[in-house]
């Protein structure tokens, strides 16, 4: 690759701007000053832009995430921290969330720089399954069972939820399995049925179970990515 698209590519600015910091001699390659552009760098080369090496970032990234409350999925958000706080990577910026969580639920955030596999899994096309530890207010009844199995009217929506597996762990502990990700759609689902979330956790999307402690994220493996294919 050309070195000048690398740069602008991984110090996100325009090829004019590193033109203008190549003749500057602040970018060496392999310890040598690169005044071109046109320079054609190798994979295991090394580049330093002002005395910091720039680590590629060539291959696409996927990572699971135990979201703490009090952290918004949005990567940029005036008033909240954001989960990139977790995320001790290059470029986090680069990295979105398959699908959010509300500031106040905990759990399973999927993060990636691969918009094609996030598509996949948030895409209502590919009903990919996602299973919330739901904690309410009011105790359960078992006829939410068959309720949530037969789809709820939710305020405002059209249509009805898909069918949900409503898993009753105790009065007030239940495992919730949905297909969709309308918006809060777990609490407008039990406020659907005059009960009030009061915790709301996800424990697994599609295949991938979370398994880190709370503020806490790994790679996911290749199992794991291919998983949603
Ligand atoms: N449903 C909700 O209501 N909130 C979430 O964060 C996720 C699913």
């Amino acid at each position: 690759m050309r070195l000048d698209k690398f740069l602008a590519h991984h110090l996100s600015t325009s090829r004019t701007v590193v033109t203008k910091e190549l003749k500057a001699k602040k970018v060496t390659v392999d310890g040598e000053i690169i005044k071109s552009g046109a320079y054609q760098l190798m994979p295991e080369q090394v580049v330093h832009y002002d005395g910091n090496e720039i680590i590629p970032v060539t291959n696409k990234r996927y990572f699971m995430l135990n979201k703490p409350q009090g952290y918004v999925c949005s990567t940029d958000d005036p008033d909240h921290p954001t989960i990139l706080y977790f995320m001790d990577e290059p470029m986090p910026e680069k990295l979105h969330a398959a699908g959010r969580l509300d500031l106040d639920t905990t759990g399973l955030v999927l993060l990636t720089d691969d918009g094609k596999w996030s598509h996949r899994i948030t895409s209502p096309k590919h009903h990919c399954q996602k299973v919330y530890a739901v904690t309410v207010e009011q105790p359960l009844t078992k006829d939410l069972i068959e309720r949530f199995a037969n789809g709820i009217q939710l305020h405002s929506e059209r249509s009805l939820t898909k069918p949900a597996i409503l898993q009753i762990i105790d009065d007030f502990h239940a495992e919730l399995t949905i297909s969709e990700g309308k918006y809060h759609q777990v609490k407008r689902m039990f406020a659907a049925v005059n009960n009030h979330v009061v915790q709301l956790h996800r424990k697994q999307i599609g295949n991938v179970v979370l398994d880190m402690p709370e503020g806490e994220y790994r790679s996911l493996t290749q199992d794991e990515i291919n998983s949603f294919n």
